[in-house]
C-alpha cells in the first residue's frame, strides 16, 4: 500500500476536498483505496456521507488502542472506497501521546500492520503541526499540499517543508514528497495569477499541472455527503480533480504503481 498524506497547516485551503476527490478518482479507476480521516472536525467522514453517529472505531483508536486497521474501517457508498472516520475524541489525542513513547510513530504502526488489502492510502491532515499531523508524515510515503493561492502561500509552504526536512531526519527518511496543487484559482483574480506565477518559478515542476478552479459546486457537495465527483461529475471543479488523479498516478513510485 501506497500512503499519501494530505497536508498543510493552515486551515481552508483545499485539504479535506482534494483528499475526498482524490480518493474517489482512484477507486474509480478500480484501486481499493482507504480514507484516513486525521482532523478531529470530521470533514472528511462527513462529506463522504458518514455522520457522526454512525461512526464507532475511528482514526483514534488508530492512534491511542493501536487497533487495526481492519477494526476501524467502514465502507463507504462508494465501491472500493473504505473510511477510518474521525470522531472527537481525536482533538485529546495531541495531549494523550504527548508522554507516550514514539508518539509520532502510533499511525505507521497501525497502517503497516495492513490486512485490509488496500492499494492506496489517503490521510486527511488536521490545520496544524501538531502531532498528528507528524504521525501522518512518518506514515506516510508521500505528501500531496493543496496550496490556495493567495499572499501567504508560500510563506506558510517553506514552514511546511522543513516540518518535511525534520520527519525525514528524525523519522522517516524516505518521505518524498508528490507535489503542490493550486487550489480555488480564479482566473479573474490578478493577485491568484500572480500567487500562482511565483509558486510555478519557485517549486518548478513540484507543482501540478491542473488547477482546481473555485467552483461552487465542490463546496456543496460535502452537504450531500458525496465527493464532487459523484455530485456534480461534469462541473469544472470535477474535471480538474480527474485531470489531477491522472497526473498524480503518474508521479507514484514505480513499485506502486505495478500493484
Ligand atoms: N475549489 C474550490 N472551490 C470552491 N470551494 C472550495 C474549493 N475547495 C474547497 N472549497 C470549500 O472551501 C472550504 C474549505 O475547504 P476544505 O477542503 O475543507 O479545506 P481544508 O480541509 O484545508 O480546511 C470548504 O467549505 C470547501 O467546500
Ligand atoms: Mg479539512
Amino acid at each position: 500500500m501506497i500512503t499519501i498524506a494530505v497536508a498543510n497547516q493552515k486551515g481552508g485551503v483545499g485539504k479535506t476536498t482534494t483528499a475526498i476527490n482524490i480518493a474517489t478518482a482512484l477507486a474509480a479507476t478500480g484501486w481499493k483505496v482507504l480514507l484516513v480521516d486525521l482532523d478531529p472536525q470530521g470533514n472528511a467522514s462527513t462529506g463522504i456521507g458518514v455522520a457522526s453517529h454512525e461512526r464507532e472505531r475511528s482514526s483514534y483508536d488508530l492512534l491511542i488502542d493501536q487497533a487495526t486497521v481492519a477494526e476501524c474501517l467502514m465502507p463507504t457508498r462508494i465501491p472500493g472506497l473504505d473510511l477510518v472516520p474521525a470522531t472527537v475524541d481525536l482533538s485529546g489525542a495531541e495531549v494523550e501521546l504527548v508522554s507516550v513513547e514514539d508518539r509520532t510513530g502510533k499511525l505507521r504502526g497501525a497502517l503497516s500492520q495492513g490486512g485490509a488489502g488496500h492499494d492506496i492510502c489517503l490521510i486527511d491532515c488536521p490545520p496544524s503541526l501538531g502531532l498528528l499531523t507528524l504521525n501522518a508524515l512518518t506514515a506516510a510515503d508521500t505528501l500531496l499540499v493543496p496550496l490556495q493561492c493567495e499572499f501567504f502561500a508560500l510563506e506558510g509552504l517553506s514552514q511546511l517543508l522543513q516540518t518535511v526536512e525534520r520527519v525525514q531526519e528524525r523519522f522517516n527518511a524516505d518521505l518524498g514528497i508528490l507535489g503542490v496543487v493550486l487550489t480555488m484559482f480564479d482566473r479573474r483574480n490578478r493577485l491568484t495569477d500572480q500567487v500562482a506565477d511565483d509558486v510555478r518559478s519557485c517549486l518548478h515542476d513540484l507543482v501540478f499541472e491542473a488547477v482546481i478552479p473555485r467552483n461552487v459546486r465542490l463546496s456543496e457537495a460535502p452537504s450531500h455527503g458525496l465527493p464532487a465527483l459523484i455530485y456534480d461529475h461534469a462541473c469544472p471543479g470535477s474535471q480538474a480533480y480527474m485531470k489531477l488523479a491522472r497526473e498524480l498516478i503518474g508521479r507514484l513510485p514505480e513499485r506502486r504503481k505495478a500493484a
